[in-house]
């Protein structure tokens, strides 16, 4: 399952994202916004985290203008790993190497094409584990801090 959720300046977006999901028949839930009012995206990433963070969902896609808000927002939140792309090898080795469990995008950044690519590559690139294993655990650790 997918956590979905955007801002206004990614609702755009994120409705195109919903259509890609729908066509791929990968289930998801929305966490909003469901216009184009303006919200705060602090809020939007901390309820579409914590879907992940209590195990309903497995990944999440947040969408705000810039993409760079909503990525702060939800890297404060403890396991969430939140990765702002708008290039594809970044959107795969962010799996590959970092676990990512969060790709964020910019609505008035990137256009729809580019961010079903990223999205496509997000979801099906496993993590490599390895020695970014003991790096990711490093990564968490410093939450306790
Ligand atoms: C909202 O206007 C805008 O600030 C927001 O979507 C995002 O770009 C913040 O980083």
């Amino acid at each position: 399952m997918i956590a979905i959720g955007s801002d206004h300046g990614g609702f755009a977006l994120k409705e195109e994202i919903k259509k890609y999901l729908d066509e791929h028949k990968i289930p998801y839930e929305d966490f909003g916004t469901y216009s184009t009012d303006s919200v705060d995206y602090p809020l939007i990433a901390e309820k579409t985290c914590a879907a992940i963070t209590s195990g309903k969902c497995d990944k999440g896609i947040l969408c705000c203008g810039t993409g760079i808000g909503i990525s702060m927002a939800a890297n404060k939140i403890k396991g969430i790993r939140a990765a702002l792309c708008s290039d594809y090898f970044s959107a795969k080795y962010t799996r590959l190497h970092n676990d990512a469990n969060v790709i964020c995008m910019g609505g008035r950044t990137i256009g729809p094409g580019l961010a079903l690519e990223l999205v496509d590559v997000f979801l099906n690139t496993p993590f490599e584990g390895g020695r970014h294993a003991r790096r990711v655990e490093q990564l968490m650790k410093l939450e306790e801090k």
